[in-house]
């Protein structure tokens, strides 16, 4: 079966962010099944108002555990202790410690959907404090005899979600999660969802919003007809 991780750093109620990601979720879990059946979505574990009834859902072909670092409370590193702590836990081969548990999980997706609204050029801090969770030595990456990190991560792909009031011109969190994962996580098949512009008076973002949607679902579709051509060969 395949393993989804959903990280959603998405902290308004009604984030728009999330109503992408949770469309993606949607999307992949039907392709995991291996058909575009409706019954699939309207079995897939979302309610009407696009939330999940648990943190780990099965989805028919897919489970998809989802980390909401609104309820995580992660918190930021802020001295070394705990960076000692958890290479002790790697050194010693206790690699099912709790401290390692976001490591752990990160690194055993088979993908992973990242969602974050665009904040200040980039996504908002509770992700990167997550991140600083996920990247061990020895759970998610090690370094090679020369010293370069070697990814350690299972995931094939990786989507980034993220919705904006403005153009994202300087996209650093796409492209900072991009340089982390592919030199790091050897994860090198990441793709970007999003709509821009929201906040912007006169347009109308119910309009974006369904564009941005509808860009979810022919990505869907591209991929669905590959697999079943490639099927044929
Ligand atoms: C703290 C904060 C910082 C933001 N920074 C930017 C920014 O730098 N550029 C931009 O275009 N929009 C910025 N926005 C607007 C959001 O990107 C936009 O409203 C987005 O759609 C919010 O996503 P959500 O609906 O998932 O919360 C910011 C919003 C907030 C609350």
């Amino acid at each position: 079966m395949e393993k989804i991780l959903f990280i959603n750093a998405c902290i308004r109620d009604c984030s728009r962010t999330l109503r992408l990601a949770r469309h993606l979720l949607d999307r992949l879990a039907i392709a995991a099944a291996g058909n575009f059946d409706s019954t699939v979505r309207e079995n897939s574990g979302s309610d009407a108002a696009g939330k999940y009834d648990s943190n780990a859902v099965q989805i028919r072909g897919a489970a998809v555990e989802e980390v909401d670092l609104r309820k995580e409370k992660i918190q930021a590193i802020s001295s070394f202790d705990p960076l000692e702590r958890r290479e002790r836990m790697v050194r010693e081969g206790r690699t099912d410690a709790p401290e390692l548990k976001y490591a752990r999980q990160f690194a055993d997706a088979d993908t992973i959907v990242i969602a974050a609204p665009y904040w200040d050029l980039a996504f908002p801090a509770i992700l990167k404090i997550y991140l600083e969770q996920v990247t061990v030595t020895g759970v998610t990456f090690r370094y090679s005899p020369e010293g370069r990190p070697v990814g350690m991560c299972k995931a094939r792909r990786l989507f980034y979600v993220m919705t904006s009031g403005g153009p994202a011109i300087f996209n650093m969190g796409y492209d900072y999660i991009c340089t982390l994962c592919r030199n790091f996580f050897g994860i090198e098949d990441i793709r970007l969802f999003k709509a821009e512009n929201l906040d912007i008076a006169g347009n109308d973002p119910e309009q974006i919003m369904a564009s941005a949607l509808a860009c979810v679902d022919k990505a869907a579709e591209a991929e669905a007809e590959a697999e079943a051509e490639e099927k044929k060969l």
